[in-house]
This record gives structure tokens, C-alpha cells and sequence, in this order.
């Protein structure tokens, strides 16, 4: 009798259906009101006494394995028949569509030009390829001045010069030689300087550089900028500029922000100053003014540049500048966004 039970148990476990109907005959075979287990159960008092626990508990084993496969199989009919064309429950969640990422140097220039449209700035591109010219010359760097030394270039023809540009600047040139005042462009894009590879610098990056030209144009009005762009941009509202040079710009300066020093790694990255240098910034030198055609006794303006892997590198904590151009998915995927 035991037996038949446990054969019972094995059939009902592999049973296999893959209609409602096939389903309904096994529960009829199985637990209807003239099934098999009403029979086996009416066995029960013929059973001897001592085999009766093991029967019972065989039994029970067998009824509750037969109620678990019919309604497993009417789940899984239910489900495939769902996937035939019937749209089932349509105030299920949705699948989870898998979004890709934003490569963490757009998410950052994305930024950037987001805070400065807002104060009417346009986007303004050029090649990467340059010549002498849009490079060097026009940005008040004519050839054998010292300071074309502060930008190892990457020459591609000699005679006339080609060659690959140090800073977007050569777009700002561009720009002030096709468009009149007022002018307020920023000019985001990739540079290329011939120096060594480490964590902290390539031989290729992106910058961003913004340029203002306008009728009474101050320092003050280049200062009060970079103070908007650092609220916006870091949350940050102290900075300081310090004394520096650029060709293109008199006077220069570099822009300090105040980071703070609350944590060991505000420590670490302003080098226990508190302070982070985050741009150059100047007013637009006269002679590039009149080597573009805008009249330096009628107009006046500032221009700053920055690095964007830099501030990414602050805003994202990624420790070496490598990492941007190698592509590796674990890397990029900590950038995932809905933007
Ligand atoms: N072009 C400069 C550089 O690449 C940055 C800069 C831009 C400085 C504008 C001042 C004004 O270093």
C-alpha cells in the first residue's frame, strides 16, 4: 500500500501538461470528489496499525504535491499563453529598459555649457587641426616668442605650420575674425600637447574657453562671471585670483577656488590650502584684438580657458587621467544617467 503511495509521489512530480485541460484532468485523476486520494484516504482503516503514521504522512506528502503541480502548471500556462499575443496585466511594471552612459568628459562640458548659456553664451567649434596662425600668431605668440615653449606642440607640416592645437583658443580667433561685438562664446572641444603621460596629464584633453567682448568690458565684470560659473558649477562662493601670464590676455591671472578642508580628501586634493586651482583668465590682450579685426580703442573683453578632465576628475574623485580614454566598461558605467 505504502508503495503505491510513493509511486503515486514520483508520477505526480514529473507529471508534465501544456494545456488548462490536460491540467483539470490530472486534478480530477488526483483530488476530485471520486479522485484517488478520496480512495486511499478511505483505505486508511484497513491499513495496520503500526503502518498507519507512515501511510498518513505519504498521503498527505501525495495531496499536497498534486495541489502544488496543478497550480504550478497553471502559472505556466497562464504565463506562455501571455507571451502568444494577450497582453496580461497591463498595470504590471514595465520591463527596465538599460540605459547607456554619458562619457564622464560630456557630462562635465555639458555642464559647463549649460551654465554658461544661461548667460548668453553660444557654442562655438573649429578644427583640431590648426595652422600657425589661429594657434600661435594671432594669440600675440609670433614666431620665436619664448612662450610658445609654455605649449609643446604636435606638428603634423613644417612651412607653412600645421599642427595639432594646444588650446581652443585658435577657435576664439575664428570666431572675433567672422563675427563683430558684442561676443560672448564659449568654445569647448579636444587639444593635444606633446608630453608625457602620467596619471596626472596626457598628451591628449579637453578644454573649454570662453570669450566676452563688448563696449566697457572690466575686470570686474570677468571676475563677477567666474564667481556665477563657481556657485553654479561646485557650489563654491569664495575665489581668488592670482597674478599670472598669458600671452593673449593682460592682465592675466589664475582663478583659485576656495574647496574648503573638511575632509581628508579636501586635504589631499588642495594640498592642505583649502585652495584649487581651476582656470586661467585674462583681459583679451589689444594686439589679439586688432589681429582679429575688433578695434581695441572701441571695445574691450576677458577670455578664460580650462581644463574639463580636471574638473571631472575634482568633481568625480577619479584618481588618474588615463582612465577617461581606456574605455573600460566598469569605469564608464559608474556614469550611467537618465540626462
Ligand atoms: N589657452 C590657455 C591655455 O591653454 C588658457 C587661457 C585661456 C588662459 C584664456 C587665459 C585666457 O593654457
Amino acid at each position: 500500500m505504502l508503495d503505491k503511495v510513493n509511486e503515486l509521489i514520483g508520477e505526480v512530480n514529473t507529471f508534465k501538461a501544456t494545456s488548462k485541460k490536460e491540467v483539470e484532468a490530472f486534478r480530477i485523476k488526483y483530488l476530485g470528489s471520486k479522485g484517488l486520494l478520496k480512495n486511499l484516504f478511505a483505505e486508511f482503516k484497513n491499513v495496520d496499525a503500526e503502518l498507519r503514521k507512515d501511510f498518513g504522512q505519504a498521503l498527505n506528502t501525495l495531496k499536497k504535491s498534486a495541489e502544488n503541480k496543478v497550480n504550478e502548471l497553471n502559472d505556466a500556462i497562464d504565463n506562455t499563453t501571455e507571451d502568444k499575443g494577450s497582453y496580461g496585466d497591463l498595470t504590471r511594471p514595465g520591463e527596465p529598459i538599460e540605459i547607456g552612459s554619458r562619457h564622464p568628459i560630456s557630462l562635465v562640458k555639458n555642464k559647463i555649457i549649460d551654465i554658461f548659456n544661461r548667460i548668453g553664451f553660444t557654442v562655438s567649434e573649429g578644427p583640431e587641426i590648426e595652422d600657425d596662425w589661429h594657434n600661435f600668431t594671432a594669440l600675440n605668440l609670433p614666431e620665436y616668442h619664448p612662450a610658445r615653449d609654455m605649449q609643446d606642440t604636435f606638428f603634423i607640416e613644417k612651412n607653412p605650420d600645421t599642427l595639432l592645437r594646444t588650446h581652443t583658443s585658435s577657435v576664439q580667433v575664428r570666431y572675433m575674425e567672422n563675427n563683430q561685438p558684442p561676443i560672448r562664446t564659449i568654445s569647448p572641444g579636444r587639444v593635444f600637447r606633446n608630453e608625457d603621460i602620467s596619471a596626472r596629464s596626457h598628451c591628449i584633453f579637453h578644454q573649454i574657453e570662453g570669450l566676452y567682448i563688448d563696449t566697457d568690458v572690466s575686470f570686474a565684470d570677468l571676475k563677477q562671471t567666474l564667481l556665477y560659473f563657481t556657485k553654479e558649477m561646485f557650489g563654491k562662493s569664495k575665489i581668488r585670483l592670482r597674478p599670472s601670464y598669458f600671452p593673449f590676455t593682460e592682465p592675466s591671472a589664475e582663478v583659485d577656488i576656495y574647496w574648503g578642508l573638511e575632509t581628508e580628501t579636501d586635504y589631499r586634493i588642495t594640498k592642505g590650502t583649502g585652495w584649487l586651482e581651476i582656470m586661467g583668465c585674462g583681459m583679451v590682450d589689444s594686439n589679439v584684438l586688432t589681429n582679429c579685426n575688433i578695434d581695441p580703442a572701441k571695445y574691450s573683453g576677458y577670455a578664460f580657458g580650462m581644463g574639463i578632465e580636471r574638473i571631472a576628475m575634482l568633481l568625480y574623485q577619479i584618481p588618474d587621467i588615463r582612465m577617461f580614454y581606456e574605455n573600460d566598461k566598469r569605469f564608464l558605467e559608474q556614469f550611467t544617467s537618465v540626462i
